[in-house]
């Protein structure tokens, strides 16, 4: 009898330990999905911030070469706060991969012969972004962003990067190619956004949230979300000991060991842990006859 009582307990407290760990290991991985190594938030240490989300989203640059006898189209794609979208109508070798953030592509054209892709160049990826911010202030005022890409070409490639000035500006204007030189693309940039902001660290610009959307904004949700969960969880525990306690002090006049409440409950919990190890064990290891069925 008590012992059956005991085991139909026991199941209970692992499906709800089951069914906690599910939620929590769905969160952890909807956050490491979302992670963004650069969400267009800049802040430094002494409050200084900048707020680049209003240049998120596509933007293009074109510069023309001539080089008789054939003419060269550079072109360049960036998307400072998110990956760059698959371009349309475009075969897969003449661009880009996932998760690039700037992409440049040299173009030849000849007479009437057809265009021909001839370089598609990662100059800022989002796996080795490695993003350095400086703030300028003189002769202009301004931040300098760095964005860290592949190496190109395939045969004694050289580490490409990306250099983006953004000056102050009261009106926001069209980025300028200012040089490539088979390592480092140099942008600037005339806008708003290169206007520092002050603010206490990165909070005063939750009243702005709105506006853009810029990507990261959703991640800190579901970060600071865990932590409320975790916080309220343990409370929850705090206040169920200490009610627990009091309560059997004063009923049963309770004292030492005693005091705690369901002891018979939490004496069990490190079986049911143990049970919950050795099923999860048993589930990840498939038996020899399964095995030999699946061929
Ligand atoms: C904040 O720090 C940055 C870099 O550490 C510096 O360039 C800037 O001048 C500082 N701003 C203020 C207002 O102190
Ligand atoms: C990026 O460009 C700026 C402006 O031309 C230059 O001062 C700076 O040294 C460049 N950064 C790197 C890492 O080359």
């Amino acid at each position: 009898m008590l012992a059956s009582q005991s085991a139909s307990r026991r199941t209970f407290i692992s499906s709800v330990l089951f069914l906690l760990s599910g939620y929590l290991s769905q969160q952890t991985l909807l956050v490491s999905a979302q992670q963004n190594p650069f969400d267009c938030h800049v802040s430094f240490d002494n409050g200084t911030n900048f707020d680049l989300t209003s240049l998120s989203g596509e933007h293009g640059i074109t510069r023309t070469r001539e080089t008789p006898p054939s003419k060269m189209t550079d072109e360049v794609r960036f998307d400072l706060c998110n990956d760059l979208g698959r371009k349309e109508g475009v075969t897969e070798e003449d661009q880009c991969g996932q998760g690039t953030r700037v992409c440049m592509t040299m173009t030849n054209q000849k007479g009437s012969e057809g265009d021909r892709v001839i370089a598609v160049i990662p100059l800022a990826v989002s796996s080795s972004l490695q993003p350095e911010t400086t703030i300028l202030t003189s002769p202009n005022k301004g931040l300098n962003l760095i964005f860290h890409g592949s190496g190109y070409p395939k045969t004694n490639p050289i580490s490409q990067f990306f250099n983006l000035t953004i000056y102050c500006d009261t009106q926001l204007q069209e980025p300028t190619f200012v040089q490539y030189n088979g390592e480092q693309l140099k942008v600037e940039w005339r806008a708003p956004a290169g206007c520092e902001v002050q603010g206490d660290n990165g909070n005063g610009d939750s009243d702005k949230e709105g506006e853009e959307g810029g990507g990261g904004k959703k991640d800190e949700k579901v970060g600071s979300g865990i932590g409320w969960f975790f916080l309220l969880l343990l409370l929850v525990f705090v206040a169920y000991f200490i009610l627990g306690a009091y309560h059997n002090y004063s009923t049963y006049g309770a004292t030492g060991a005693d005091l705690i409440p369901h002891r018979d409950f939490w004496r069990e919990v490190p079986y049911v842990l143990r049970d919950i190890a050795s099923h999860l064990c048993s589930a990840l290891r498939p038996s020899p006859r399964n095995g030999y069925i699946a061929v």
